[in-house]
């Protein structure tokens, strides 16, 4: 039976740690996360990074504006919180309406505060193996994950599904940074059964069910990026749990697995962009 990756104990730990931290500061970092729309999943992911921010002490405000602000509108909006010396972090949530450029937006926000790590300073240095201000938050928590409980990544056969810029790509560059040797899957792969039956290390994220226990190898570790509502209402993860506990030598659980620490990694970096601005 595979030990539990625990996001939740985990985060608990890093969060104490921080907030004692936070609490010798002469003034509080602030995060600002602008939420566009009234998407439920992101206004819950949204409240939830708030409730955090509060118990460790950073300041945060959320931006709530109407699905057709314009692109403009929201444009100078990220002008002026670059512009303000008492904002420390700005997070734009994803996705954006159709009519907005995600990339325009991104790549607006100065790199200084950008606490996703997705505008092209912060991308391109990850990308050529140097140190971005910070990393992107899901990826840096899944390998915060895999550190605490040990797991070796250098020389391992990574295999991650799922090639978007907030998960995919990130976290396939920051494993080959550490020396794995990594595969990326994605819609258009073929016979992904094959690839993931050599992966010691397998980070799926997709948000459809699609791995099973007969798809991987002896004592793999698996990380389930994946969450979504399945037929009867009851969150899910990529992997069927119960059949690839078995195989797996480790497994990260859904919820209580990378969510948790998505949301440490955004705490870590926003006091990380604070300590950066408070450097001059
Ligand atoms: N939407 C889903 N995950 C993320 C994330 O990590 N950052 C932002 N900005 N939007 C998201």
């Amino acid at each position: 039976m595979a030990i539990i990756l625990d996001g939740k104990k985990l985060r608990d730990e890093i969060l104490a740690d921080l907030k004692a931290e936070v609490d010798g500061f002469k003034t509080e970092p602030k995060l600002v996360v602008i939420l566009v729309g009234d998407d439920p999943a992101s206004k819950i992911y949204v409240n939830n990074k708030k409730k955090k921010a509060q118990q460790v002490g950073i300041d945060s405000e959320i931006i709530n504006y109407p699905s057709d602000i314009s692109e403009t509108a929201l444009l100078e909006k990220i002008k002026e919180l670059n512009n303000d010396d008492s904002v420390h972090a700005i997070l734009v949530q994803l996705p954006l309406p159709e009519h907005i450029s995600e990339s325009k937006v991104i790549e607006s926000i100065s790199a200084k505060k950008d606490v996703d790590g997705f505008t092209p300073y912060n991308f391109g240095k990850l990308f050529s193996g140097a140190k971005p201000y910070v990393y992107p938050c899901t990826p840096k928590g899944i390998l915060l994950l895999l550190d605490k409980y040990n797991i070796e990544i250098e020389g391992k056969h990574a295999v991650v599904i799922g090639r978007s810029n907030i998960v995919g790509k990130p976290v396939a560059q920051m494993l080959l940074n550490r020396n794995a040797t990594v595969t990326v899957c994605h819609s258009h792969t073929k016979n992904l059964a094959d690839i993931t039956k050599t992966a010691d290390i397998i980070v799926s994220a997709v948000g459809k069910n699609i791995i099973k226990g007969e798809m991987l190898k002896s004592d793999c570790v698996i990380v389930d990026v994946g969450i979504f509502k399945d037929e009867n209402g009851k969150l899910r993860g990529d992997v069927d749990f119960d059949s690839s506990s078995k195989i797996a030598s480790y497994i990260s659980p859904v919820p209580g697995g990378v969510g948790p620490m998505t949301i440490t990694s955004l705490m870590l970096n926003t006091v990380e962009l604070f300590k950066l601005q408070n450097e001059n």
